[in-house]
C-alpha cells in the first residue's frame, strides 16, 4: 500500500544553491514566513517540496541542482531570466503584492497598460509549476499550494487530473473586493482558484474578503464557508481560516546552546546600560521601516534623554532586489538612518540606531530576539508576521520578559493583539508614544503581557497550522489520508 504524499508546491525552495568562486556549491537558507514555517514541518510530514530555485541555471548546473535538491526532498522547477522578470518581479511582485497589501498602481495609469506581457508570463509559470507537479504526482496525493504566486495552478491542475486533492493556502492578507476587483484578471485568478477543494486564509476578514470578490464577481452559490463552484469546472470549494504559527521548540532549543548563550552574553555586554529596540524585516514597503525609523526619531526628539539610554537595532533582510519599489525604499531608509543618526548622535553617547542590510543565520537571530527589551513592528499591512511569534518565543524565561509593539495592521495583532503594545504606524506620535511606554513599563504588566503571548505562541504552532489545513484538505476531499 502506497503512502499519499503530500506535494507542497510553492514559488520558492527553502534553500538557494549558489557557486563559490572555487565552483563548490553551497545552499543559502531563503528568507521569509513561508519559508520559515514550511521548513518546520518537513521533519514531521511525508512530502516533496516543489519550488523555484531561486536563479536561472545552464543544463548542466541543473543537473547538480536537481540531484541535490532531490536529496534535500525538494523538487526545482526551473525558469528562464525573461521569465522571472515579468512573472515574479513583474506580475507576482509589481502586480499583486502591492495590491494584495492595499496599494493601487499610480492614479494617472491603468494596471494592464504595463501588465499584459507579465501577466501572460504569470500565466506561462503557472502552468511550468503544474507540469512540475503532473510529473512527481502519483494517485490520491494531496497537492497543497502557496501563495499569490501560483493561483492560476488549481485551474490547470484540475483539467488535467480531474480527481486530483487540491489545497491552496495564501500567506498575504487577501484585500477588500473593493480593492480586488481593480484587478483587470479578476475573474481568471478567482475562477481558477474555485478549482481548489480547500481555500485557507490566515485570519478571517481575508476570508471575508474572499468570499466578497466571489459574490461580487460570480454568479455562484456562496454558503458561510464554501462555494459552489461545480458549474465552472470547478469544486464545492471550503474556505477555511487557518493561522499559521512557529515552531517555538526550535527557538526555545537554540537559546539553550552554548555557542548562542556566549552570544547572548556578547550582547548584553555590548549593550550594557541601553534597553534595546529590535525590527527585523524583510527589506520591503510594506513593513513600514521608514515609518518605524521617523516614529523612532520622534521618540529620541520627544524623551532626549532616552538617546544614550536606549539603541535601535534594525535588520533589513534584502528582498526582490530587481523590483523598482524595493531598490528605492532602500535608498529612502539609507537616507532616514543618516538623518536620525545625524540628529541624535553624539561623541558621548554614540548612534542611536545599528542598521544593518543583511540576513542573519538562525543562532544569530536568536540571541538578538532573546536580548531585545522591545521589539517593534509597524507593518503597514502583513499577512501574518511571523518576526513577532518569533520573538515572544525567545524571550521565554527571562525574568523580565520585553515587549512587543504590533502593528494592528498585521494579522499577528489578531492571536497576540492581547499580548501586545497595538499601534497604528501611520500615526506616527503614537507610535513614539508606544516605545515610551513599553521602555517605561513595570515588571508584572510586562509578565502578564508576555504570557499572554506566549501561550498563543506555544499552543498554535507551525506543526497544528499544517495538521489543521490537510485535516481540513482531507475533509473536503472527504477522503482519508495518513499524517506521519
Ligand atoms: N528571517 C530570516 N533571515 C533573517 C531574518 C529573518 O530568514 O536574516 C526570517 C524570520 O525568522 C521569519 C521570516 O524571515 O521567520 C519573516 O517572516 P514574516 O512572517 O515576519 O514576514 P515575511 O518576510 O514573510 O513577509
Ligand atoms: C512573503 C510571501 C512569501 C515569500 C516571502 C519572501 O512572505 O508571502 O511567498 O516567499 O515573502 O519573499 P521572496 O520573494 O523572497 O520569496
Amino acid at each position: 500500500h502506497r503512502r499519499q504524499k503530500v506535494l507542497v508546491v510553492a514559488n520558492r525552495l527553502p534553500t538557494k544553491p549558489k557557486r563559490d568562486a572555487d565552483g563548490n556549491w553551497t545552499f543559502e537558507r531563503c528568507s521569509g514566513g513561508l519559508v520559515s514555517c514550511l521548513a518546520g514541518i518537513r521533519a514531521k510530514f511525508d512530502m516533496v517540496w516543489l519550488g523555484w530555485p531561486g536563479a536561472d541555471f545552464n543544463d548542466v548546473e541543473k543537473d547538480i541542482v536537481a540531484n541535490e535538491a532531490m536529496k534535500q526532498g525538494c523538487y526545482p522547477v526551473f525558469l528562464r531570466q525573461n521569465l522571472i522578470d515579468e512573472y515574479y518581479n513583474g506580475f507576482a511582485n509589481n502586480v499583486l503584492w502591492p495590491l494584495f497589501h492595499y496599494i493601487m498602481p499610480p492614479f494617472d495609469k491603468g494596471v494592464n497598460e504595463c501588465s499584459t506581457g507579465q501577466w501572460e508570463a504569470y500565466r506561462k509559470a503557472n502552468e511550468i509549476f503544474t507540469e512540475a507537479i503532473l510529473s512527481v504526482y502519483e494517485d490520491d496525493d494531496y497537492v497543497w499550494i502557496h501563495d499569490y504566486h501560483l493561483m492560476l495552478v488549481p485551474k490547470f491542475l484540475r483539467e488535467a487530473k480531474p480527481d486530483c486533492n487540491i489545497g491552496w493556502f495564501l500567506h498575504t492578507p487577501f484585500p477588500s473586493a473593493e480593492i480586488y476587483r481593480t484587478l483587470p484578471w479578476r475573474q481568471e485568478i478567482i475562477e481558477s482558484l474555485l478549482h481548489a477543494n480547500l481555500l485557507g486564509f490566515h485570519v478571517y476578514d481575508y476570508l471575508r474578503h474572499f468570499l466578497s470578490s466571489c459574490v461580487q464577481l460570480t454568479s455562484l452559490e456562496i454558503s458561510a464557508h464554501s462555494v459552489d463552484a461545480t458549474s465552472i469546472g470547478g469544486c464545492i470549494v471550503t474556505c477555511a481560516t487557518v493561522p499559521i504559527g512557529i515552531s517555538p521548540d526550535e527557538f526555545l532549543t537554540g537559546l539553550q546552546k552554548p555557542e548562542v548563550k556566549q552570544q547572548i552574553e556578547q550582547l548584553h555586554e555590548q549593550y550594557a546600560g541601553r534597553k534595546v529596540i529590535l525590527g527585523i524585516d524583510r527589506l520591503d514597503y510594506m513593513k513600514g521601516i521608514p515609518h518605524k525609523l521617523m516614529s523612532f526619531g520622534r521618540f529620541l526628539e520627544n524623551h532626549p534623554d532616552w538617546a544614550d539610554k536606549c539603541v535601535l537595532v534594525q535588520l533589513a533582510v534584502p528582498s526582490r532586489r530587481d523590483v523598482p519599489e524595493y531598490q528605492r525604499l532602500q535608498r529612502q531608509v539609507h537616507e532616514l538612518v543618516g538623518q536620525i543618526s545625524g540628529k541624535h548622535s553624539s561623541i558621548a553617547t554614540g548612534v542611536p540606531v545599528i542598521y544593518m542590510d543583511s540576513s542573519m543565520s538562525p543562532d544569530d537571530l536568536s540571541a538578538l530576539y532573546n536580548v531585545a527589551d522591545v521589539a517593534l513592528i509597524t507593518s503597514l499591512r502583513d499577512g501574518m508576521n511571523l518576526v513577532s511569534y518569533e520573538y515572544i518565543a525567545c524571550q521565554h524565561g527571562k525574568t523580565v520578559p520585553g515587549v512587543l509593539i504590533l502593528s494592528e495592521f498585521a494579522g499577528a495583532a489578531q492571536s497576540l493583539g492581547a499580548g501586545s503594545i497595538r499601534v497604528n504606524p501611520w500615526h506616527l506620535q503614537d507610535t513614539a508614544h508606544a516605545i515610551y511606554e513599553a521602555l517605561m513599563m513595570g515588571s508584572e504588566e510586562r509578565e502578564a503581557l508576555h504570557d499572554y503571548a506566549f501561550k498563543y505562541v506555544s499552543e498554535h504552532t507551525a506543526q497544528k497550522w499544517a495538521e489543521t489545513f490537510l485535516q481540513c484538505l482531507q475533509e473536503a476531499c472527504s477522503d482519508l489520508m495518513e499524517v506521519t
